[in-house]
């Protein structure tokens, strides 16, 4: 396992992925009721993005660089900034500091959550983990564990407050991937049918992705929301873009995210290629 998020942290898939993530946790917020977030592969919390890791890569530079000092962005990415800028002015004790720390999934999430919410969280990497968990070091709300993101889904759902966003956000490491998901979902969905479930990967070989798409037409009975921008044409062995499918998409969740796309797309792609879709896959 020699994935590390810290090289990619603020790169524009991660800003694709917590943008949608904090549209989803919108939809959910419109029922007073709490739910629960379960991250399966959740990280370590935030990145140091002017660490020697993060340096060698740059790859905030294209993503969260590109647009934290957008003129006048809609309500949806300011809510995104928003949570940017608080993990930066916390960290250095600045009120206006720059842009030096990107804050996870994990943390994105933890902001959002109302009084009654919880997180469930899994990483499997032994440091990611341990920081993870000072991270979140006597949160009553959040509950770390050192375990595959996998079977953390059969051990977890379904949440007792039988509502729920669970995000899937594996490296991708290995080509069975996505295997994996097409078989563990259905017995996720099985345990937790009513669940939200957001799935992130990378677009770089279209023939895997079509591969991907019809075994999930194939298992998943309910329905799947597919959102997906790319930055490059379709350059070989090259991470063109990134996608989410959403199972059971919840109320206006396709409205706010069809809404900020176009945004999204004219500030991260690169002179234009590219594009950007949302729609229903069944
Ligand atoms: C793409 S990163 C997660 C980023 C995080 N979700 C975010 O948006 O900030 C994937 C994480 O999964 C961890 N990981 C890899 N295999 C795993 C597994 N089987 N179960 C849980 N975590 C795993 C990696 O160590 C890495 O931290």
């Amino acid at each position: 396992m020699n994935y590390r998020h810290l090289y990619h942290a603020g790169n524009f898939a991660d800003v694709v992925k917590h943008v949608a993530l904090i549209a989803l946790i919108d939809a959910l917020k419109i029922k007073s009721n709490p739910f629960c977030y379960i991250d399966t592969h959740a990280g370590r919390g935030y990145y140091d993005l002017l660490s020697e890791s993060a340096a060698k890569t740059k790859e905030y530079e294209g993503g969260i660089e590109k647009i934290i000092h957008a003129d006048q962005p809609p309500p949806l990415i300011r809510q995104y900034l928003h949570c940017v800028h608080q993990i930066n002015n916390q960290l250095t004790k600045a009120k206006y500091a720059s842009l030096h720390y990107y804050p996870g999934s994990p943390l994105i999430a933890r902001s959002l959550m109302r009084p009654g919410d919880q997180m469930i969280a899994c990483e499997l990497q032994p440091e990611e983990y341990q920081a993870l968990r000072n991270n979140f070091a006597g949160d009553r709300q959040v509950a770390i564990h050192h375990m595959d993101g996998f079977l953390g889904l059969k051990a977890f759902l379904p949440p007792k407050e039988r509502r729920g966003l669970i995000l899937i956000d594996p490296p991708y490491e290995n080509p069975d991937e996505y295997e994996r998901i097409a078989q563990t979902l259905p017995i996720a969905l099985k345990r937790f049918s009513t669940g939200t479930y957001g799935i992130w990967y990378p677009i770089k070989e279209k023939a895997t992705l079509t591969r991907f798409y019809r075994s999930i037409e194939a298992h998943i009975n309910q329905p799947v929301f597919v959102i997906e921008l790319t930055i490059y044409p379709d350059l070989p062995h090259h991470l063109n873009g990134c996608g989410l499918l959403v199972i059971n998409p919840p109320w206006q969740f396709d409205q706010s995210i069809k809404k900020i796309l176009p945004w999204l797309w004219n500030g991260l792609s690169i002179n234009k290629q590219g594009s950007y879709q949302a729609y229903l896959l069944k």
